[in-house]
């Protein structure tokens, strides 16, 4: 390196010429390219992004955050493969992040690794590049067999090591696994994802790089590889670098209405939980300072990513998208920290777009989910789109994102299949095994609900407009109304909730189009595309009379099993939607 230095500075080169030769742009190519951060359980809800000065500098500012993005369902592995896939988790059946219903060999067993979105995307031309965290248990014994499909460079973490901050292992393209002990999880990532970009620009072809960073998951120590059937798993605070060991020391968990109430909250096991004590509270503002700590060496990788990009020049035709798997709680309805749960801090996720035509500087509140990404990619690529996506491409200039208010779904899609783990060190709840649930989030410009049901059949109705924190559950246990006075949209609450039964009915088992406009499974002429269109006078019979189906389950399952899962829409004798080609309604 030395000799090449005097070499070029004997030839009149400087150190920095060579540097500055670097900046030239090496290519134009009209094709943009992206690059994706995706980090791993960052909350939208517990105020993270607000410790990410770089975030907010190249991305919120110069960018539009999406305030209303959802992930599918709330832990990481059916995340990722609902975002690489475009597809509901009841669509891919890669339902939990272990064996048997989900992990790296279940989504291969799937036939999900040709057919997802590396592999689309290399198709259509692109090269792609990929660093950090993919799935669950892709581990050191089975990286290769097979090696996922769809990368022309890889840098992949692996299981047991992938949370561990300080000791992880790498596995670069065909190579055997390496060890980084002793080193920071986040800033080797750094250096891959860097080089990776040298490697995508000097191929002079668009590209498309993830970096997938583990911060800020918590640590875990893995015994075992996570292949065998009883790993063991020791969980504790996210560990940042050393750098940044000291910051935010008087900072703690927002004090909202939900953290650690004085009332039990939620349903089924959550409603059961006990009020934590002040060891456990501090033992949560410590995690959730060590998550916030954690962060900072990403937002460092951000701004590394943003000044290389410019260098490069290539930034005007890049896109930069930045979200995370899934959300998280932190002592909210007295809840451990974890995810999984159908709350707004579980599945309100960050999603931040900054690119060509995207529109900056703005916040908006339309409502975008994780299947929608692989779509929106596709689309901004100018690549068609798949008919079995169950997601739509985000709006992403300015008058997309006007006329979205409008005419955009309004609903979330929420699903779960089996256990919910706390993160901390104290309190493993064992009744969280029985974590299934469906769940129905809705966000029109007149209301604001969630709605679920549980595998024990217990019901929640919150009307986020009065109740935004989730504490009041409007419906008893079998799912009516608890006081007949709530009222929305000057409609009793018992026709609401008929509407988002059978609305969620609908979801539960959609493919396709039908996820993203289910109105029209229930009101085919395509007359009704909002629970304020639905709820109109004149379908009270119809949803009272004949739409009777209701959502439920027969047991608490740790996987997709349809015959456990209730009647399914459409299977019902009641199904009347059409006769003689007309819905009901018209027909009478
Ligand atoms: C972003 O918009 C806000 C107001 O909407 C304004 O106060 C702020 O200065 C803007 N920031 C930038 C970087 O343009
Ligand atoms: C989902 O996968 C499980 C195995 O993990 C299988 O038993 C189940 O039948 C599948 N469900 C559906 C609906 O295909
Ligand atoms: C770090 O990981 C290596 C394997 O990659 C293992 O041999 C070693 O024991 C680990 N070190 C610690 C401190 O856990
Ligand atoms: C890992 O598990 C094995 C077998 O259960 C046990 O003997 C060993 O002590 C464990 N190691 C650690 C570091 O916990
Ligand atoms: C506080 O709660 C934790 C978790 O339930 C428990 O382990 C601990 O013993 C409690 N501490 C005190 C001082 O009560
Ligand atoms: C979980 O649900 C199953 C079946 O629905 C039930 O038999 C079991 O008792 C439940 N377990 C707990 C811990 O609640
Ligand atoms: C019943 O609904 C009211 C709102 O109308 C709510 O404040 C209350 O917490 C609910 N009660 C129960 C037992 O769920």
């Amino acid at each position: 390196m030395r000799s090449l230095v005097c070499l070029l500075a004997l030839a009149g080169f400087t150190t920095q010429s060579l540097g500055q030769q670097q900046q030239q742009p090496l290519y134009a190519t009209a094709k943009p390219n992206v690059v994706f951060i995706l980090t791993d359980d960052q909350d939208a809800q517990l105020g993270s992004l607000d410790y990410m000065p770089y975030v907010k500098k190249h991305l919120l500012d110069k960018g539009t955050h999406y305030r209303s993005h959802y992930c599918t369902t709330s832990v990481c592995c059916p995340s990722r493969v609902t975002l690489w896939t475009g597809k509901l988790a009841h669509n891919t059946n890669v339902t939990d992040v272990n064996p048997p219903h989900g992990d790296y060999p279940k989504f291969i067993s799937q036939g999900l690794n040709d057919n997802y979105l590396p592999v689309w995307l290399q198709e259509a031309g692109y090269n792609t590049y990929y660093t950090g965290k993919l799935f669950n248990v892709h581990t050191v014994d089975n990286y290769n067999a097979p090696f996922p499909a769809g990368f022309t460079g890889n840098d992949f973490l692996l299981d047991p090591f992938t949370y561990d901050y300080l000791n992880s292992t790498f596995q670069r393209d065909r190579e055997p696994p390496q060890s980084y002990e002793g080193e920071y999880s986040t800033d080797v990532l750094a250096q891959k994802a860097y080089r990776l970009l040298d490697e995508a620009v000097a191929a002079q072809k668009p590209f498309f790089l993830t970096v997938a960073p583990i911060a800020p998951h918590c640590n875990v120590f893995m015994n075992g590889t996570g292949l065998d059937a009883n790993p063991k798993f020791s969980f504790s605070a996210p560990i940042p670098a050393k750098r940044h060991e000291d910051l935010f020391s008087d900072i703690k968990v927002p004090r909202t209405p939900s953290f650690n109430p004085e009332k039990p909250s939620g349903a089924n096991w959550i409603k059961t939980l006990k009020r934590q004590n002040d060891t456990n509270i501090d033992y949560n503002d410590h995690f959730y300072r060590q998550r916030l700590r954690a962060l900072q060496a990403i937002d460092e990788l951000v701004d590394g990513l943003f000044s290389r990009l410019e260098d490069y020049d290539i930034l005007d035709n890049t896109y930069v998208v930045y979200s995370s798997d899934n959300g998280y709680h932190i002592g909210q309805h007295r809840l451990q920290p974890g995810k999984s749960c159908g709350y707004e801090e579980d599945i309100n996720v960050p999603l931040i777009v900054r690119g060509p035509s995207v529109a900056q500087n703005v916040s908006t509140n339309i409502v975008t989910t994780h299947t929608d990404l692989a779509p929106t990619f596709l689309d901004l690529l100018g690549i068609p789109l798949r008919e079995d996506f169950d997601g739509d491409p985000i709006p992403l200039t300015e008058n997309q994102i006007e006329e979205a208010h409008d005419e955009r779904q309004e609903h979330v899609t929420v699903e779960y299949w089996g256990y919910a783990a706390g993160e901390g060190i104290y309190d493993f709840d064992l009744s969280a095994y029985n974590n299934t649930y469906k769940a129905l989030r809705i966000r029109g410009s007149e209301y604001n609900l969630y709605y679920s049901v549980w595998c024990n059949n217990e019901h929640e109705l919150y009307d986020m407009t009065s109740d935004p924190h989730q504490l009041h559950n409007l419906l008893s246990t079998n799912g009516l109304p608890n006081a007949t006075s709530h009222i929305i949209l000057n409609v009793d609450l018992s026709k609401v909730v008929q509407r988002l039964d059978s609305l969620l009915l609908v979801l539960k088992s959609c493919k396709g189009q039908v996820c993203v406009r289910p109105w029209d499974a229930l009101h085919p002429r395509g007359e009704v595309t909002t629970l304020k269109d639905a709820l109109d006078v004149r379908y009270d019979y119809y949803y009272e009379m004949e739409q009777t189906t209701r959502v439920q389950f027969d047991e608490c399952a740790r996987g997709y099993f349809l015959d456990v899962e209730g009647p399914q829409f459409g299977q019902g004798t009641e199904y009347g939607v059409l006769r003689d080609g007309l819905p009901w309604y018209e027909w009478v």
